[in-house]
């Protein structure tokens, strides 16, 4: 147990897939198509064990034609985290469906358990250790069941995973799931398997990701890997390791390759994808050594959202996330120039003191994110914006935590995730800084920012009122299977009856009405985009 059991918090906008109260004041919330797939809780009474939907879902292949014939071995494959987790696991599964493996939603019948994990909260990694036990106890029924940890805890945990937790046959860092089939082979042969090495210049780019757990619509491409900003309070570059950027080719090509399959929209993912710069290969950081050539032929976040436009006019096109001091005005004239690209950002804030932000080693100031706020606005005035804010940083006082609120008055985000901080072990401000912020107030404190967030929500989603939007249908309602839910280009969840409809088609959709998180409609014909 580290020293702080956490409580985070999302309002959210799209796509509840579950929602339980277990106790007086507790309440999951699991998004599936949001940038940090974290679990979101609201618990002010008492610990409950939480029934997790999404968090942890056994990722199976998405479409049962994707399945390799031939193959005889069963993976069961769970993934916890930020969607840059999910989108690994596809890697890996990908990488063992040439190795012999099918996936299979059944624990009890896997040859090979694979949990792919994450250490940003300590909450994430109380779960996962919590899936160890579990998977314990059926290894006891089937001794041949080898277990493997994936993702950020790995670096972290390795020892302890292996000397500790005996269960543990193979432990997997996110820059070595290549050597997979290696670390299998000593795992048959008895002995336990370990690769946490991070690289310089692993993208998967030469992978085709089978697609998990979707509905065939939506999916997300990853373009950067690892993190160089150093926000003191993050364990990111040190589970990820360093940035580099995909070849926007190889890109391209998998854009392309789910158009073919189908899919409607994808999700250019990344810890900071406006930092994207491909000048051939290699870490970010060594670009300033790279040469003249290289430079001159270089692509960037702004040239690669255009070149993803032009090649799929007919696909939607989302990114994220977004770091203010990386979004340039480039980025913003590309998606006001393509239509395709939807009109939304995830554009976390942290904290509206710039005093916070200079303790959290973010490279923008107050005053700068308001700047940025307005160029948005006049670049793209309808642009919905999302945000991350942590609650009771070290030394965050109640006028830094004011300073936070009228921040969010200012923007007035569409949405937002928020979390009280988690001092994670190595980084910066465990190092340098007290967590001294008292668990009370930092639980006050995110009350006030959900509070503020779900009257802001509230106003966003009756601005669409009356309005006729294009929607992208992506399943059926979990409320009524009479309706269609799908999102609007600014990610706002709308439901509305069947009628001739289907799954991945693009409906032009009245506005009737509306809650704090979701629209509700009438589809009025096909979008001109079908
Ligand atoms: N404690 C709380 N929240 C954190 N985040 C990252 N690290 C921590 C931490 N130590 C939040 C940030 C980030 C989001 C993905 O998770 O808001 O943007
Ligand atoms: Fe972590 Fe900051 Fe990088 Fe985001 S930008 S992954 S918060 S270090």
């Amino acid at each position: 147990m580290y020293k702080k059991e956490i409580c985070h918090f999302v309002i959210f906008f799209f796509n509840i897939v579950s929602l339980r109260l277990t106790a007086k004041w507790q309440a999951l919330y699991l998004t599936r198509n949001d940038p940090y797939r974290y679990t979101r809780t609201i618990n002010f009474m008492e610990e409950k064990v939480i029934d997790e939907k999404r968090q942890g879902e056994s990722l199976v292949l998405e479409q049962k034609l994707e399945q390799k014939n031939g193959n005889q071995r069963k993976l069961f494959i769970e993934s916890y985290g930020c969607q840059m987790n999910f989108s690994d696991s596809e890697i890996v599964a990908s990488i063992l469906a040439e190795q012999g493996y099918n996936t299979t939603e059944n624990l009890e019948e896997a040859d090979l358990v694979l949990i792919n994990t994450c250490s940003i909260r300590d909450k994430a990694e109380q779960t996962v250790r919590k899936r160890l036990e579990k998977y314990n106890a059926v290894k006891k029924i089937n001794p041949k069941m080898k277990v493997g940890v994936l993702g950020c805890m790995a670096e972290r945990l390795k020892r302890k995973f292996l000397e500790e937790e005996k269960i543990v046959d193979m432990v997997v860092g996110p820059d070595a799931y290549k050597d997979l089939p290696n670390l299998l082979k000593e795992v048959e042969e008895g002995r336990d398997a370990v690769n946490v090495i991070l690289s310089k210049d692993e993208t998967y780019g030469d992978i085709s990701p089978v697609r998990l757990g979707g509905h065939g619509v939506t999916a997300f491409v990853s373009i950067t890997r690892g993190c160089d900003n150093m926000c003191t309070f993050c364990v990111v570059p040190f589970t990820r390791g360093r940035e580099r950027s995909r070849d926007p080719k190889s890109i391209i090509n998998e854009v392309n390759d789910l158009v073919e399959k189908g899919y409607k929209e994808i999700t250019l993912l990344g810890q900071n994808v406006d930092s994207y710069l491909w000048y051939g290969g290699g870490l970010k950081k060594d670009y300033k050594n790279a040469s003249e050539i290289q430079k001159a032929t270089a692509t960037n976040f702004a040239q690669l959202l255009e070149m993803t436009a032009e090649a799929q006019p007919g696909m939607r096109i989302r990114f994220s996330t977004s770091n203010p001091q990386d979004m340039t005005e480039d980025v913003l004239h590309s998606m006001a120039k393509y239509d395709n690209i939807c009109n939304y950002i995830h554009l976390p804030a942290q904290s509206g003191s710039t005093r916070i932000l200079k303790e959290m080693n973010r490279q923008y100031t107050r005053e700068e994110y308001f700047e940025l706020i307005d160029r948005v606005r006049k670049i793209i005035p309808d642009c919905a914006i999302s945000q991350d804010i942590i609650t009771g940083f070290s030394t965050e006082t109640e006028a830094d935590h004011l300073d936070t609120l009228s921040l969010m008055n200012y923007v007035k985000y569409d949405f937002g995730f928020m979390f009280m901080y988690s001092e994670r072990p190595g980084t910066p401000a465990a190092r340098k800084l007290d967590d001294d912020v008292p668990a009370e107030i930092k639980k006050r404190r995110l009350i006030e920012i959900v509070d503020l967030q779900r009257v802001h929500s509230a106003y966003r989603t009756q601005q669409f009122v009356g309005k006729t939007l294009e929607v992208l249908i992506e399943k059926e309602s979990h409320k009524s299977n009479e309706q269609w839910s799908g999102r609007t280009q600014h990610n706002t969840v709308a439901v509305f009856n069947k009628e001739h409809f289907k799954v991945g088609d693009f409906v032009m959709v009245k506005i009737e009405d509306c809650t704090s998180a979701s629209l509700i409609g009438e589809a009025i014909d096909y979008s001109e985009n079908n």
